[in-house]
């Protein structure tokens, strides 16, 4: 079991949200950082806005390419993080008495300029998400390269930069945020885990 998984859970209940460093260790992001076919951006899609009976995509709104990711047929050092996501949600069923029952997961690619305004992760017609989940791969993030994560709390703003192994997990129906735009290539793994399970349709 992973050691952070307590501090996740506690950050969850008091605050609605938990940032985690080396969630993934530098080794761990590097192997995964070496998947040509996961970062070519040939492989992408660009993100839509809304569930699949929505999906349009709009430039002003978001700029990022995604990749859906699956169990069964992602590459090994994909894996080893997708196996940590399966962990986290037993432990916090277990410790929050939560009913999590799946995650759907994409990597994730915003070319340099790009962004994603202000918004929150459950969708209007679709509410199974309960916990959003982002993983970040970029080594040696500089604050001056923007690109932080900015979560929209009670009482303040929290900007989060999406250094590599750093696990970012908040409640997906009441934290607004956003992407600010970065000067360099800002790579994840972002997921959500739901209280049901996942449909196929990114599959
Ligand atoms: C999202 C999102 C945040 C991030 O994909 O819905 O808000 O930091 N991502 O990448
Ligand atoms: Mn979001």
């Amino acid at each position: 079991m992973s050691p952070h998984f307590e501090a996740i859970a506690d950050g969850l209940a008091e605050h609605g949200y938990a940032v985690i460093d080396q969630f993934l260790s530098q080794q761990e992001v590097g192997a995964i950082l070496e998947l040509e076919e996961l970062r070519n951006t040939a492989n992408m899609k660009r993100a839509g806005i809304g569930n699949s009976q929505s999906l349009q995509v709009q430039e002003g709104i978001r700029g990022d390419y995604i990749n859906w990711l699956d169990r069964e047929t992602s590459p090994q050092p994909v894996k080893v993080y997708l196996t940590r996501l399966d962990e986290l949600i037993a432990f916090l069923n277990q410790s929050l008495y939560l009913s999590l029952k799946d995650y759907e997961a994409h990597f994730t690619k915003y070319p340099p300029g790009t962004f994603y305004k202000r918004h929150l992760d459950q969708f209007k017609y679709d509410d199974h998400r309960r916990l959003s989940v982002i993983c970040y791969l970029n080594p040696e993030w500089k604050e001056e390269e923007g690109g932080a994560l900015r979560m929209y709390l009670l009482d303040k703003t929290l900007d989060v930069l999406p250094e590599a192994g750093r696990l970012v997990c908040f409640r997906s129906d009441i934290i607004e945020h956003e992407v600010l735009p970065a000067t360099r290539e800002r790579l994840s793994i972002t997921g959500w885990m739901l209280d049901r399970l996942a449909a196929l349709k990114h599959l």
